[in-house]
């Protein structure tokens, strides 16, 4: 045996117009994380895929060596068999099925040939609870028989994880596992793959988290437009030298953070609560009191489950029940009942499950961009194919959206391209107040830099931006003001000078 479960020789792959990847070479030791990292299109992804049987033999170059035999797999279900699974970078879940269904979707415990639902659900609670999640609802945690479109994005990652390790698996594919997660959640998510390691599991890692790299892999392999740059031990790597690897510079300061000047106020809630609308005399979000000001980044901080989502998706008249208090708009009541009302009003929101709210995958940059504000490109409803042509070209410039042209379906876009996508077309309708939640999420760190300074000019121009982020240093980076849910309330408020991780990670946890 050798002592490499897998050995990737050559492997190049074209899409018409794109050399994902050239000619790379890569190989996981047995028993060890490899993580691979790179900017948004890198080809990261694309590697996975090849290795997961998504393009099968034949689709690509280069050998496939797995446990020293060379492989020419034409289909998943084969790869499959050899012990690989894979956790893709979109959800595949059904979201109108139970978490256990989910969970047991390709081989369901049978008893007298009928599915057998109690094994079914306790087995699923075994799983869950093995990769260390609570399963009692009462307690905040996932019941196996809650429907997974009920859940938020972050839980559905776990619910994906866990339908993973159902089968018997040495070789698992993870693309951005925790790009939903927040700190804890990451903790104990790292701390599973540690023991499956441990157990002898073998793992590729992506993410754009470079922390988390440095935490958990034992080798790292950085790919630039489709090419193997290199591979070096965690040891002899630092974070600094991955960056610069990855995006060909150097990029010393990754918070771009100038002085901001408030303005009037933009949004305010008074006594604003939302119900829970599976439990209606229950509250999710209960008495928020809330400011957001021209000129200014309001950053929104809390763990998963902290209502910080159902809060501003209700606002933006998005949620299934609506709030109830005042939502005040540039100092006028608003009554928004459904999200056309909010974007007469200049309100967008952004959100973090993107193929939800955001994107038709379907259709092209250009129509992505401007489908929420086909008046601007249009006169007497003709759509002025040269405006948004134009419209489409300046933004894919100027948040550098990697894609062979504006006609390209979304679809084809890498995971972090499809990202700005969104914000594209957020932007396109002139918005004077933005909430973005998690907005860089699976963002490279290059184009995260980018955004922001985005976020900047949009605030010198007096738009308030109220940012939903799971990520601390984020938060601490480019808000001017922090407030932190817990529990759907407000438990505090405080300007950036005063703010601090701890300071904000205690007041995170009140009441929870
Ligand atoms: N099915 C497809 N058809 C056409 N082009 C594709 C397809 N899948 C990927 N691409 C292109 O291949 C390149 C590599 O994409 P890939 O998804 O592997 O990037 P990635 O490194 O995973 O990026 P991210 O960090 O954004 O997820 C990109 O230019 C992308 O647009
Ligand atoms: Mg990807």
């Amino acid at each position: 045996m050798t002592d490499c479960i897998l050995e990737m020789r050559g492997i190049s792959k074209e899409f018409p117009g794109v050399k994902a990847l050239s000619d790379v070479n890569f190989d996981v030791r047995r028993g060890t994380i490899h993580a691979l990292v790179g900017e948004n299109g890198a080809g990261k992804s694309t590697l996975i895929n090849v290795v997961s049987g998504v393009f099968p033999h034949g689709s690509y170059r280069g050998k496939y060596i797995l446990n020293g035999e060379e492989m020419r797999f034409l289909h998943i279900r084969d790869v499959a068999r050899k012990g690989v699974a894979c956790i893709h970078q979109e959800l595949n879940l059904a979201p109108d099925l139970s978490v256990a269904e989910n969970i047991f979707l390709n081989e369901k415990p049978t008893r007298h040939g009928l599915v057998d639902f109690d094994a079914m659900h306790d087995q699923s609670r075994q799983v869950l609870e093995r990769i260390g999640l609570n399963t009692n609802p009462l307690a905040g945690g996932i019941s196996p028989e809650e429907r997974v479109g009920r859940l938020g994005i972050g839980r559905k990652q776990m619910v994906e994880i866990a339908k993973a390790l159902t089968r018997d698996v040495s070789l698992l594919l993870l693309d951005e596992p925790t790009a939903a997660l927040t700190g804890a959640e990451v903790d104990v998510l790292l701390g599973i793959l540690d023991g499956l390691r441990r157990q002898g599991m073998s793992m590729i890692y992506i993410s754009h988290r470079l922390d988390e790299v440095m935490r958990i892999a034992d080798d790292i392999t950085v790919l630039r437009d489709g090419k193997s740059v290199e591979t070096r031990a965690r040891e002899d790597m630092d974070k600094e030298t991955m960056i610069q690897l990855m995006v060909g510079r150097e990029l010393t300061n990754l918070f771009p953070r100038v002085p901001h000047r408030r303005g009037e106020l933009a949004l305010e809630l008074r006594n604003y609560s939302v119900r829970n609308p599976d439990a209606p005399d229950q509250h999710l979000i209960r008495n928020v009191n809330l400011k957001a000001y021209r000129g200014e980044i309001l950053g929104v901080s809390g763990l998963m489950g902290s209502g910080r989502t159902e809060l501003f998706t209700a606002v933006f008249g998005a949620f299934r029940e609506k709030g109830e208090g005042g939502v005040f708009i540039n100092g006028a009541k608003a009554d928004i009942r459904e999200p056309r009302d909010a974007l007469d009003r200049g309100l967008v929101i952004i959100s973090e499950d993107r193929k939800k709210y955001g994107l038709n995958l379907v259709m092209s940059v250009k129509q992505n961009t401007s489908m929420s504000a086909l008046k601007k490109v249009s006169s007497r409803f003709i759509i002025n194919d040269n405006k948004e042509v134009k419209y489409a070209k300046d933004y894919v410039r100027d948040i550098r959206i990697v894609t062979p042209g504006i006609e390209t379906l979304v679809r084809n876009l890498s995971g972090g391209n499809q990202q700005k996508v969104v914000i594209a077309k957020a932007l396109f309708c002139d918005p004077r107040i933005i909430i973005l939640d998690e907005p860089t999420r699976g963002i490279d760190v290059g184009a995260k830099y980018e955004i922001y300074k985005i976020m900047n000019e949009l605030v010198d121009r007096g738009v308030a931006i109220i940012m939903i982020s799971s990520e601390m240093e984020e938060i601490l980076g480019m808000s001017d003001r922090v407030v932190t849910m817990s529990n759907g309330r407000i438990t505090g408020e405080f300007d950036i000078s005063e703010a601090s991780q701890e300071i904000l990670m205690r007041a995170s946890v009140i009441g929870r």
